[in-house]
C-alpha cells in the first residue's frame, strides 16, 4: 500500500488531516495514521480529480486539432483524470463499428480514463445494440435536422433508454450560420435558441442539458432534468470578450447571464461543471467561416480553483461539481476520496496563483481566451494511484481505461 498524507477533502466533512492508502489503483483506507510501503506527505491539499463529461478530442478525424494523446495530456495537466468524448468526430460515433474504433483509439493513446457518447440518429432505438452498447450516454445535436425530427428523437430516446440523453439545447430552427461581422452577431442570431429549445423539452430525469448558457435558458429548464455549465459561460461575456475567436455554440452572452448562471451553479441547481473542450486551430478560427468552439479541458479546474482562492466559490461546491456530481450522473462510483473509490486525486496549493500561459498548455488548439488569467494548477495529478502529471507536465503516455468497459 502507498500512503498519501495531507489535508484531504472528505465529502461530508470538508478538509481533514488524514492519510489516504492506495493499492492497485483504489483507495483502500482513509485514516488519521497509516503505514505503507511508500509514504508521501503532499505539498498541498488533496482533492478528488475532475471528471469532465463533455470534451471533443477530435479522434478519429481531425488530429491536427487534437487527438487522444494531446487531449488527454491536456486533461491530465488540468487535473482531469476522466473524460467523456462527444460523437461529432469523423466518422461520427453512431454505430458499433465507430464506437469500437473510438474505444480502441482511446485505449491505445489516452492518458486519462474515458467514456464515449453516441450520436442520436433516426432509427437508433430500434438497433439491436441499443440496450447493450456501453456508451456513456446518447447525445442529440440540433444541426442539420428539422425541429420536428429533433424533438421526436428526444422524446423517443427518453422513453426507451435507461441512460442519460445529453442534448445540445438550442432550437434547430435557429441554427443557421449567417456571416458574422462581430461576435455579438452570433449571440443575436441565437438569442432565443436555448429558451425555445428547453421549454419544448419533456421533463425527464434522464435528460441532461449540456452547456447551459443563458438566464432565460435556466428559467426554461425542464423540471427533473440536470444540467452542466462551462467556465466560458460563467466567466466570459460579450462585455468582456469581443474577439470572434470566442465564437462558441451556445454563444457567449451578457455579464448578467454569467452572474445568474454562477449563482445557480453556486447553490447547486446547475450541478455539474464541464468544459465543452472544443479545439480548433487559430487559423481555422480566423478563417472566413470560423467554426464554433473554445478549448478548455486544461484550464477548467485551474480557473475555478482560482475562483475558490479569490473567495467567490466554495471549495466543497467546486469539488462536487467537478468530481462527485458528474460521476454520479453517469452512474460511476468515482469522484470521492473514500474507501473503495478509484484513487484519482490532485494536489493543490490554493495560494499558488499563476497566470495562464498558452505556451504551457497541451492542446493542439494552441490558443486560449484565458491568456494571463490567474489560475491555480494542480502540482500533482494521480490517476488510479499513478502520477500522470507533475507541475503542469504530463508523465507517461497511455494507460487510460474505458469507464464503461
Ligand atoms: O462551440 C461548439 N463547438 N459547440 C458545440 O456544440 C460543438 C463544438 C465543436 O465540436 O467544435
Ligand atoms: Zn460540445
Amino acid at each position: 500500500m502507498e500512503v498519501f498524507e495531507g489535508k484531504t477533502w472528505i465529502s461530508g466533512q470538508g478538509l481533514v488531516d488524514t492519510c489516504v492508502g492506495v493499492s492497485e489503483g483504489k483507495i483502500v483506507s482513509v485514516k488519521k495514521i497509516l503505514k505503507g510501503d511508500k509514504h508521501t506527505v503532499t505539498d498541498g491539499i488533496i482533492l478528488p480529480a475532475g471528471l469532465d463529461m463533455h470534451v471533443h478530442f477530435r479522434d478519429p478525424g481531425y488530429p491536427h486539432k487534437e487527438d487522444w494523446k494531446s487531449g488527454s495530456q491536456s486533461a491530465a495537466c488540468g487535473g482531469v483524470t476522466a473524460v467523456v468524448d462527444m460523437p461529432n468526430t469523423n466518422p461520427f460515433t453512431s454505430n458499433v463499428e465507430t464506437f469500437n474504433e473510438k474505444v480502441s483509439l482511446a485505449s491505445s493513446k489516452s492518458l486519462v480514463d474515458f467514456g464515449v457518447g453516441m450520436n442520436v440518429e433516426e432509427g437508433l432505438t430500434s438497433k439491436s445494440w441499443f440496450d447493450t452498447i456501453p456508451s456513456a450516454f446518447w447525445k442529440l445535436y440540433p444541426y442539420g435536422i428539422s425541429s420536428e425530427q429533433y424533438f421526436d428523437l428526444a422524446n423517443e430516446v427518453l422513453k426507451k433508454t435507461r441512460k442519460p440523453l445529453v442534448i445540445h439545447g438550442e432550437h434547430p430552427d435557429h441554427m443557421h450560420n449567417q456571416p458574422l461581422h462581430k461576435l455579438s452577431d452570433h449571440t443575436q442570431n441565437r438569442s432565443r435558441a436555448e429558451s425555445e429549445c428547453l421549454s419544448a423539452m419533456p421533463s425527464s430525469e434522464k435528460l441532461h442539458v449540456a452547456h447551459l448558457s443563458s438566464l432565460e435558458g435556466l428559467r426554461c429548464m425542464p423540471e427533473s432534468a440536470t444540467s452542466e455549465v462551462c467556465p466560458h459561460h460563467l466567466l466570459l461575456s460579450l462585455d468582456s470578450c469581443a474577439s470572434l475567436d470566442c465564437k462558441v455554440d451556445p454563444p457567449l452572452r451578457s455579464r448578467n447571464d454569467n452572474n445568474g448562471l454562477y449563482e445557480a451553479f453556486r447553490e447547486g441547481s446547475i450541478p455539474i461543471l464541464a468544459s465543452d473542450h472544443a479545439p480548433h486551430t487559430i487559423e481555422e478560427k480566423r478563417s472566413e467561416a470560423p467554426p464554433s468552439g473554445i478549448p478548455g479541458v486544461e484550464t477548467m479546474i485551474p480557473l475555478m480553483l482560482n475562483e475558490v482562492s479569490a473567495g467567490r466559490l466554495d471549495l466543497g461546491r467546486l469539488v462536487n461539481a467537478m468530481s462527485e456530481a458528474p460521476a454520479s450522473r453517469l452512474g460511476l462510483e468515482r469522484g470521492k476520496i473514500a474507501e473503495g473509490f478509484t484513487a484519482d486525486f490532485i494536489v493543490v496549493n490554493l495560494k499558488q496563483v499563476d497566470p495562464i500561459d498558452v505556451d504551457a498548455l497541451h492542446s493542439r488548439a494552441s490558443w486560449t481566451p484565458y491568456q494571463d488569467w490567474p489560475a491555480v494548477f494542480p502540482s500533482s495529478v494521480y490517476r488510479r494511484g499513478d502520477l500522470i502529471s507533475y507541475n503542469q507536465e504530463p508523465i507517461g503516455t497511455g494507460g487510460g481505461q474505458h469507464l464503461f468497459g
